[in-house]
């Protein structure tokens, strides 16, 4: 995958405290890219600084081949940012405000119109054309914000946290239509702290925490970095004088199996993650009498990943 956005050994003071330490990662072109870390890990830093809104103190940033000081204008141009806080003008309509940030951009006259008429079909607003933000949603302002952000097709988008105070419907419409503008082309960073929003879309993560890496990968590489086993739930009628200690012991000796117990009715086996075929362990609890209620496998989950490796919760 062609490299789209590089950063290296960033560093981000504010005075005298640190809000980026010496951070670096890469995305690829047409990659969703997530970064996830608690409140104040330094992501919106990052992402400002990315898109030239801050200076920083040391390191690089690449974005399409040019610098990001070297060529800041032209590096500019190819970046849209839908930032944290929403910024619309109060006084312009809809429509109005998504032409006032894409002329930023350089594009004027039917480009123009045709552009915002565009990306407010987008976000679902093309009905609010008219309307001012002061009467909007805090949804609809969300998408609104969205709109000014890709109307002059970047090719990278930066998303600082877009769903925040959006309804369901309004936030499945924004991950569509992030992942459609992945497939028209375009590299997205996204952060977010709904963590099944990261797993949904993101096809890699970088985990950050107090302004320093923590974790680069898919889902799966981050998982396997902190366990390579799952838990197997398995449901079944126990009577209350079985003799589960010899289940156990017999379960407990199969291969792959690492752990197993029985909570009431459930046998539960902490197996390793690498083991996709569970019937040697079905057909050793049915020789013993019991039934097979009901199955359920568990792996760990990005949450989880973030509390192994930081040691705290991400909210
Ligand atoms: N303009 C500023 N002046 C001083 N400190 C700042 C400034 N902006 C951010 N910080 C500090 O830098 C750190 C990183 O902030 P940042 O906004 O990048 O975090 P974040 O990861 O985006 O958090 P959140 O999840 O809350 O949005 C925080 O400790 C914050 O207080
Ligand atoms: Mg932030």
């Amino acid at each position: 995958m062609k490299e789209f956005l590089s950063v290296k050994n960033l560093v981000k003071n504010y005075g005298d405290f640190c809000a980026v330490d010496d951070l670096s990662f890469s995305v690829g072109e047409r990659e969703i890219f997530g970064l996830l870390g608690p409140n104040g890990a330094g992501k919106s830093t990052t992402m400002n600084v990315i898109t030239s809104l801050c200076d920083f103190g040391k390191g690089s940033v690449m974005v399409d081949g040019m610098d990001i000081v070297k060529d800041k204008e032209k590096a500019r141009r190819v970046i849209g940012m839908v930032p944290q806080e929403i910024a619309l003008y109060p006084f312009l309509n809809a429509e109005e405000n998504v032409k006032f940030f894409a002329s930023l951009y350089g594009l004027k006259g039917k480009e123009l119109n045709s552009a915002a008429r565009e990306a407010l079909e987008f976000v679902g607003l093309s009905d609010r054309a008219k309307m001012k933000p002061k009467k909007m949603s805090g949804g609809m302002k969300r998408r609104l914000n969205i709109a000014c952000g890709i109307a002059h097709h970047p090719k990278l988008i930066i998303m600082d946290e877009p769903t925040v105070g959006v309804d369901a419907q309004s936030r499945e419409h924004i991950l569509g239509s992030i992942k459609t503008l992945r497939e028209r082309g375009a590299t997205v960073i996204y952060t977010s702290h709904y963590m099944n929003e990261v797993e949904d879309i993101c096809d890699r993560i970088a985990i950050i925490d107090h302004g320093r890496f923590v974790a680069c990968g898919t889902e799966q590489e981050l998982i396997s970095t902190v366990s390579d086993s799952k838990v197997l739930k398995i449901s079944t009628e126990i009577r209350s004088d079985y003799p589960v200690n010899e289940l156990i012991a017999e379960l407990s000796g199969l291969p792959d199996v690492r752990k197993a117990r029985i909570d009431e009715n459930e046998i539960i086996l902490e197996i390793n993650a690498s083991r996709k075929d569970f019937t040697l362990f079905i057909e050793h609890i049915q020789k013993h009498g019991l039934p097979i209620c009901g199955i359920t496998s568990e792996s760990m989950n990005l949450e989880d990943v973030f509390i192994a490796l930081t040691g705290r919760e991400l909210r």
